[in-house]
């Protein structure tokens, strides 16, 4: 259920970074177009357009020039370089090229002043078209008029100039004008694209942060639920033990104990001749005995008395003068100065952790010097047992490990580990063929 719910926020949480993520560097890339767009507007319009006023400036002094060397030349026969600058068709040509210039510069602008602009120039220059028309015809006519061709001159001069001053001036100036807006512009979208790529990094890693933060925080919890429910288990386990422990020992052992005296009773009742019931009676006495002694250990077995009433350290000692008597090793106890105060899961993890690294000392070390260290510290709990027997190849038991089923209940070192791990406690194992083992086990709480 927890899992279910944390699992559909997470997607939730993911899903709108990623859209959020998604929609800020659209607009990144949009702004990065839109500035790519103007960059190459400036470059496909915006510099041709400039090109195209100089060479209006060129076409419309060309033909002046060629309509200027007319009037020379038809004034002065003799000017023979006159006569060549001043053919019809080159003045004619130049015209052209003018206008052609002129209606391309329009095509290339957008804004509607520049097109003003354009059309004013064109009607100037039809004006001096008009004039150079009548030059050339007064001029072409045999009998002209001198006065009228110098006023027609002057009249020409002043419109070309009219014309150029305005190509240069309003005309230029304005095309330059838009083309620092534009690099106004070009520059203000830079600006917000920077601003919107670091306002982008800044929110993803806000958002990420936040992510990881609830991702974080949600796992502690989920683990710190478990940790409580494996604990819980664990008490109740033991709980459980400790009842069963409690009632083999009073009721059963109790029951077979008062049975074992009415059977004493009996055969001192039971007359000494009848020999063959009195030896039933002694084999039944005997194997109530053993039963007794067997529920005794078995009690033992599920909850050893002696942690609850001894205490943990004092539970180990009776461990370590059992074993020393009954496998003759040397063994020594570094314990600490007064008794542990730990829970029932982690006193009882220790003291089967002793216990089966003895065991296993007895059934395979040959041992002669054991040492057991107990040591506590404000949130530290250590304990090791080492051994100068026979010691064993790591290596080859962890595959045999691996090749056994998981079903399989694991017992031995390997039930150890994972009942020390369940408790959050770390647990090492160390051991060389014929030098030794060291086993070691250490809680933080
Ligand atoms: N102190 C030791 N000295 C030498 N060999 C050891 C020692 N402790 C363990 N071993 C080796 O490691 C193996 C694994 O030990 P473990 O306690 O897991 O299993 P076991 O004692 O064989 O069986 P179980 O403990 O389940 O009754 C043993 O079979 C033994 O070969
Ligand atoms: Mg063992």
């Amino acid at each position: 259920m927890f899992n279910k719910i944390f699992e559909k926020k997470l997607i939730i949480g993911f899903g709108v970074f990623l859209i959020l993520t998604v929609i800020i560097g659209m607009i990144g890339v949009s702004q990065i177009i839109s500035f790519s767009t103007i960059i190459e507007d400036l470059g496909s319009r915006q510099v041709p357009r400039q090109r195209i006023i100089l060479e209006l400036k060129n076409y419309n002094s060309l033909y002046a020039m060629g309509v200027r060397n007319y009037v020379f030349w038809k004034n002065s026969k003799f000017l023979q370089a006159a006569s060549i600058a001043s053919d019809i068709d080159t003045i004619e040509k130049n015209l052209k090229q003018f206008k052609n210039n002129l209606s391309f510069y329009k095509t290339l602008t957008v804004s509607p002043e520049q097109i003003e602009l354009a059309n004013k120039i064109g009607l100037m220059m039809d004006e001096c078209e008009a004039i150079a028309k009548k030059l050339i015809g007064l001029l072409d006519s045999n009998a002209y008029d001198k006065d009228k061709v110098n006023n027609l001159l002057m009249l020409f001069e002043n419109k070309y100039y009219t014309v150029d001053n305005f190509i240069s001036k309003s005309f230029s100036y304005n095309n330059i004008k838009d083309i620092e807006s534009q690099l106004e512009i070009t520059k203000l979208k830079e600006k917000t694209s920077v601003i919107i790529l670091f306002f982008s990094i800044f929110f993803s890693l806000v958002l990420g942060y936040v992510i990881a933060y609830y991702v974080y925080t949600n796992l502690k919890s989920e683990r710190q639920k478990r940790e409580l429910l494996i604990h819980k288990m664990i008490r109740m386990e033991e709980e459980e033990r400790k009842n069963l422990s409690r009632q083999i020992h009073d009721q059963l052992s109790q029951d077979l104990t008062a049975l074992k005296i009415h059977i004493e009773l009996i055969k001192k009742e039971v007359p000494n001749n009848s020999v063959s019931v009195q030896e039933r009676i002694l084999k039944c006495s005997n194997m109530l005995g053993t039963l007794i002694h067997r529920s005794h250990n078995i009690s033992e077995l599920l909850r050893p008395p002696e942690l609850d009433e001894l205490g943990l350290v004092e539970s180990i000692a009776s461990l370590v003068n059992e074993y020393q008597e009954m496998t003759g090793a040397k063994y020594r106890f570094d314990k600490p100065k007064s008794e542990i105060k730990l829970s029932a899961e982690y006193s009882l993890a220790i003291y089967r952790f002793v216990q089966e690294a003895f065991t296993n000392i007895g059934k395979y070390a040959k041992a002669e010097n054991v040492n057991v260290i107990l040591k506590n510290s404000p949130n530290t709990i250590f304990v090791s047992v080492s051994d100068d027997g026979m010691g064993f190849n790591i290596e080859e038991y962890k595959n045999q490990i691996n090749r056994r089923k998981d079903t399989k209940v694991k017992l031995g070192i390997q039930g150890l580990k994972e009942r020390i791990e369940i408790l959050g406690g770390t647990f090492t194992i160390e051991s060389f063929p014929l030098n030794g083992t060291t086993l070691t086990a250490e809680f933080t709480y």
